[in-house]
């Protein structure tokens, strides 16, 4: 497969040779190594990172990393939890190792991400007696938090999801904390705070599901809003956390060109792919959703069946095939998790299952889903 450039010279040679033209011996075209070479002028090729990867505890999947992508974004290591546990107290050890290991290696640096629901700690948003802290208060907490975080990483971190899972599946706003709290204008602010901390860095909004009617509605109604009030957005993130049967290529395709017509940058911020039987009917991914573990919703405990391999490895060219035809609005696609035994897929919304969502096997090695992402950009012309 990733010989097929090498076939394609050849073959043009045998062309000229028969019109009767002297044969020039081919120059040989290497085919690309690495998905950020093949993808290399269509978009940037990423993935998240955990903290054994970019501290080099890891060291196999830290060369992976460096071997393959363009740019990283951080799987935990920068959402509000791990950087501002407590009042007052912030802790960047392990994010400063993030941004190190990226800028070292030439890569586009991501921030994820400042303002959530989850992973955010119960005193942001309580006083010292548990109760809800004033509308003043917590705009006040969010601007310290969001000037501290990206002050710190200003001109090394070159994009933030500012704003992350703000609507909910039916299209309004959800009612998290920061929208009871302070009221919609939340997410205008935290853009603004972004703005005023970096006016270089990329600042994104960041949801799943957008590929849903109801969602994707909903988003592009607040960007345009956000646009409308000169927000500084330069971006939307669909997290594209995919099953083998959703969403649709054709869904996906209308999703990125609804976005892109707004005249905003669309990124594939979190892409994986479940094979495993549905557990929950939701898709997406809403972390809150669980349910029990069962035989029968785990059946590939040791390796996954050469059928469900292929239609893996279909359903990604199809996936970047769709990425392709939008290149140039598209600015990069970011797996969540570099190796199957990364992923977040292994214990949601089912703990302790044994999943295959990426493109590396728990060995490290190229599954037939990354041969079949690279034919993919050959296909299409992208690369050196
Ligand atoms: O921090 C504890 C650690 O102290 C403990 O040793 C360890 C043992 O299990 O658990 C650690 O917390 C876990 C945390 O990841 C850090 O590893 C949590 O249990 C676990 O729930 C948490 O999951 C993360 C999830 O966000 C939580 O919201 C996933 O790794 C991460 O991949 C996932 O990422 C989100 C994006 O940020 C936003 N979009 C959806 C995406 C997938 O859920």
């Amino acid at each position: 497969m990733r010989g097929s450039r090498l076939a394609h010279a050849a073959g043009a040679a045998a062309l000229v040779a028969a019109a009767g033209c002297t044969p020039r011996p081919p120059a040989p075209v290497a085919a690309p190594a690495s998905l950020a070479a093949a993808y290399h002028g269509a978009f940037l090729v990423g993935a998240a990172l955990n903290d054994a990867q970019f501290s080099g505890r890891d060291s196999a999947e830290a060369a992976l990393v460096a071997a393959q992508f363009s740019s990283v974004s951080p799987e935990n290591v920068l959402k509000w939890e791990s950087v501002h546990p407590r009042p007052g107290v912030y802790d960047f050890d392990a994010a400063d190792r993030y941004v190190a290991f990226g800028r070292r290696h030439g890569m586009f640096v991501v921030g994820h991400t400042l303002v959530w629901h989850n992973q955010t700690p119960r005193w942001v948003f309580e006083d010292s007696a548990g109760r809800a802290v004033s509308r003043d208060t917590l705009i006040a907490r969010m601007r310290d938090h969001i000037l501290t975080v990206v002050g710190r990483y200003r001109g090394r971190v070159n994009g933030w999801d500012v704003v992350n899972e703000a609507v909910a599946d039916d299209g309004t706003l959800r009612r998290s904390p920061w929208q009871t709290i302070i009221g919609d204008d939340f997410i205008a602010m935290a853009f603004r705070f972004a703005h005023e901390a970096d006016p270089d860095a990329q600042l994104v909004y960041n949801d799943y599901a957008l590929e849903n009617a109801p969602k994707r509605q909903g988003v592009l109604a607040l960007v345009r809003l956000l646009l409308a009030e000169g927000v500084p957005i330069t971006g939307v993130g669909l997290q594209e956390h995919d099953r083998l049967d959703w969403p649709s290529p054709e869904s996906v395709d209308t999703t990125i060109a609804a976005f892109a017509a707004l005249g905003v940058k669309v990124m594939i911020t979190e892409l994986d792919v479940d094979v495993l039987p549905r557990a929950v009917a939701q898709t997406g991914a809403d972390v809150s959703l669980r349910a029990a573990a069962r035989a029968e919703l785990d059946p590939w405990p040791d390796s996954l069946p050469d059928p469900v391999q292929q239609a893996l490895a279909r359903r990604y060219a199809a996936l970047f095939g769709v990425f392709l035809r939008h290149r140039g609005r598209v600015a990069r696609v970011t797996f969540w998790g570099v190796t199957d035994r990364d992923s977040w897929r292994n214990d949601w919304p089912v703990r302790g299952r044994t999943n295959y969502p990426t493109l590396f096997g728990r060995d490290g090695r190229p599954k037939p889903a990354f041969d079949a992402v690279m034919e993919a950009a050959g296909a299409a012309g992208a690369g050196p």
